[in-house]
């Protein structure tokens, strides 16, 4: 399926997302033995073996993430925790690869790929980067029974698995559900400077809140863009706060041009957003900014809701501490960044894997996992009150929102038009023009072929 049908498929498939949704070791970077590359995949069946069997072919199973920040971290360890309970004695290889957005991973990854030596596992998004980098190329083997073995066809939305699915088979499944849109904020330097936020917040308040606390002397946006996937991630989100979700899925579709008035508009409001960012933005990787914020050396951050593990980890509490709102102008859409893990073909630990995933999607994993994580959880029949405030909204916003896709988490549009978009933003964060940004992304959207 070329690139385009991919997008377009992708993008009505999210939009037509069923509405009955959710009521929600330090990591190192680690090279795997040669061995195991080289070793047999199991003979069994691909998703029948049981998870007992685990332990006893091979003893281990290596999970390639980027989760490496203390949020992230220490979300991943409680689902390792619950797959030792589930299928006890396999040694897990915490393959991590530093670098948020899976900025440095996914490189690492393909080499790993295309040389014949794949993690167990690993992280991905559904969408295009499942189904375009991992499916296509044929890296990843069907997962479908266990959606009847496990229940998973009943309790997880349709909009998400039809992500997941090409030619009937379904190649991931689900940990959490992140929001990208969030505009996060720290409580005590907002009442100082005498900012209240709502419900909700336009782009035009944005700025008035910022003139206030600049006059304050607070510096009003916190960015930490080494890597500059989170700059991106903040036009991404002015971008939809600009157009509305109508217009920006019409991006994805051909249907509207990125040298429209409006998104001319959305890059100016994104430029004048980065004049009121911290100095040391580049210097800072997301999570850091996460903590310039908690420690009051900057007011609001643009990010998904990855962001709430870095607040969970410092023991900040939701509405005391920090507070939330849509990224301005994005209320009522949800952007979408879902995480799911493999089945990597030639898995070296073929029935090790097979527990991990039916582990990933049980509901004890995803109970543990998503209030460390920050995301809601993908099963809709999870207990709402073990889950707080934010989480709580965040289900609701997923159950009533108009749902899109993320193109700086790859599920919206081909990894060459992510990385063009990337550079897009590197220039214009020095040079600063409007034009030659919309230019660019328009000419990258024709190379990609989603555009006229
Ligand atoms: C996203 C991923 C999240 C979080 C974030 C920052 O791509 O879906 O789980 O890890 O990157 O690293």
């Amino acid at each position: 399926m070329s690139h385009k049908r991919f997008s377009i498929v992708s993008l009505v498939l999210l939009l037509t997302l069923a509405l009955a949704a959710c009521g929600q070791s330090a990591p190192t970077t680690q090279a795997p033995p040669a061995a195991q590359a080289t070793q047999p995949p199991a003979a069994s069946q691909a998703t029948t073996a049981p998870a007992g069997q685990a332990a006893s072919q091979g003893g281990k199973l290596e999970v390639f993430s980027w989760w490496t920040s203390g949020g992230e971290a220490a979300a991943l360890d409680a689902l390792f925790k619950t797959y030792a309970k589930q299928a006890p004695g396999v040694e897990i290889v915490n393959a991590t690869i530093a670098g948020g957005g899976g900025s440095a991973a996914r490189g690492v990854l393909q080499t790993r790929l295309t040389g014949g030596n794949p993690p167990d596992t690993w992280q991905v998004h559904p969408g295009l980067e499942l189904l375009g980098q991992y499916v296509e190329p044929g890296y990843v083997e069907p997962i479908t029974d266990l959606y009847q073995s496990e229940g998973w066809d009943k309790v997880m939305p349709k909009g998400l698995i039809d992500q997941m699915t090409k030619d009937g088979q379904i190649y991931s499944v689900l940990a959490g559900v992140h929001r990208g849109n969030g505009l996060w904020y720290n409580k005590q330097l907002l009442d100082k400077a005498g900012v209240t936020v709502g419900k909700t917040m336009s782009v035009d308040e944005f700025f008035a809140a910022a003139d206030k606390l600049k006059a304050a002397g607070t510096t009003p946006l916190c960015v930490g863009d080494q890597g500059v996937w989170a700059s991106a991630q903040l036009f991404e989100n002015t971008l939809l706060g600009v157009l509305g979700p109508d217009k920006y899925l019409g991006l994805w579709n051909g249907s509207v041009a990125f040298d429209a008035p409006e998104v001319k508009q959305a890059i100016t409001a994104y430029g004048k957003m980065l004049d009121y960012q911290n100095q040391d933005h580049s210097a800072l990787t997301w999570d850091q900014a996460v903590k310039k914020l908690i420690d009051g050396g900057c007011a609001f951050n643009s990010m998904g809701d990855w962001a709430y593990g870095e607040f969970v980890k410092a023991g900040k509490k939701d509405n005391v501490d920090f507070g939330w709102v849509s990224h301005p102008g994005t209320d009522g859409a949800f952007v979408i960044v879902a995480d799911g893990f493999v089945l990597a073909k030639g898995a070296p630990h073929k029935d090790a894997t097979i527990a991990w995933l039916k582990s990933i999607g049980s509901k004890e994993a995803q109970e543990a996992f998503n209030p460390l994580k920050g995301s809601i959880p993908a099963r809709t029949d999870v207990d709402r009150s073990k889950f707080g405030p934010y989480h709580n909204w965040s289900m609701d916003s997923f159950a009533k929102d108009k749902l899109v896709a993320s193109v700086v988490h790859g599920e919206a549009a081909p990894a060459e038009f992510q990385q063009a978009l990337n550079d897009a933003v590197t220039t214009f964060i020095v040079a600063k023009n409007v034009d030659a940004f919309a230019t660019s992304l328009t000419q990258a959207a024709k190379t990609a072929s989603f555009s006229k």
